[in-house]
């Protein structure tokens, strides 16, 4: 006997639980993701964070950062812990991150850190260390055992390696021009002049690195939906991105 499936009425259709979000710096990964994660009380996690504390770390000890073993070594035994700001965080952090239980959640934006991290996060021991922990981190949703409802990851990779299989992966682009643009009133924002051209020729080393790399390079997956962000208001990229993830809606009896 063939059991025809007209169970449609009890249904419950529901947004896919995790979405990957990958793109070059400054093209607004993070304040997208941020802000999707908020709207639909997702778990916002950004992979990039990790990279950096690493990269923190590694400067804060004084090691060579194009020595590969003692950067692998150090990835793999750094305790790293992101997770979202308490309530009474006024500091404009949208996630806290941690490195051996020390803040580190804004050491690990500075110019400095911002100029090593490619060399860091081209480095194949440190992706494999952080690749495992990030998979980590998404079984917890797969399996609905997380306290949040889904998860925002966001990164250069996730589409393409962390999690090939993300039911929606979102590719963000802009020119340099632009990237260069908003990060350097970021920086101004958060009091550091640095100028603009400086900012912008920065821009280009780091996409040159992040997409040449030999290990994982920075590339939309085949499956990703590109939005280019130049001209766009967060406001409206980020209701692209919900509109994208309700025809992505999955059906769950
Ligand atoms: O997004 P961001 O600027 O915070 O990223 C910091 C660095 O980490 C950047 O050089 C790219 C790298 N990165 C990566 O290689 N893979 C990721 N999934 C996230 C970031």
């Amino acid at each position: 006997m063939v059991e025809i499936d007209n169970a449609a009425d009890s249904e419950k259709m529901e947004l896919p639980r995790i979405i990957a979000i990958d793109g070059p710096a400054a093209s607004g990964k993070s304040t997208v993701g941020f802000a999707v994660a908020q709207r639909i009380n997702y778990l916002y996690f950004d992979t990039g964070a990790m990279y950096r504390a690493v990269t923190w770390a590694a400067m804060a000890r004084g090691l060579d950062l194009a020595d590969l073993d003692a950067i692998g070594t150090l990835a793999e035994s750094l305790v790293i812990d992101i997770s979202a700001p308490q309530p009474d965080t006024s500091d404009g952090r949208q996630t806290t991150v941690l490195v051996d239980g020390q803040d580190v959640t804004w050491a690990i934006r500075s110019p400095d850190v911002d100029r090593s991290v490619s060399v860091v996060a081209a480095n194949p021991r440190v992706r494999v260390a952080l690749t495992r922990h990030q998979r980590r981190i998404s079984e917890r949703f797969s399996a609905g055992i997380s306290e949040a409802v889904g998860l925002v990851m966001v990164g250069r990779d996730i589409g393409t390696v962390v999690l090939p299989d993300a039911p929606i992966k979102i590719y963000l682009d802009a020119s340099a021009e632009e990237r260069a643009r908003r990060r350097y009133e970021e920086l101004r924002r958060r009091g550091k002049e640095v100028p603009y051209a400086a900012v912008l020729a920065d821009m280009r080393r780091r996409d040159d690195i992040d997409t040449h790399r030999a290990v994982a390079p920075l590339r939309a997956a085949a499956d990703a939906h590109i939005l280019d962000t130049t001209g766009f208001t967060i406001e409206e990229i980020v209701e692209q991105i919900l509109d994208l993830m309700r025809r992505e809606e999955v059906k769950r009896d």
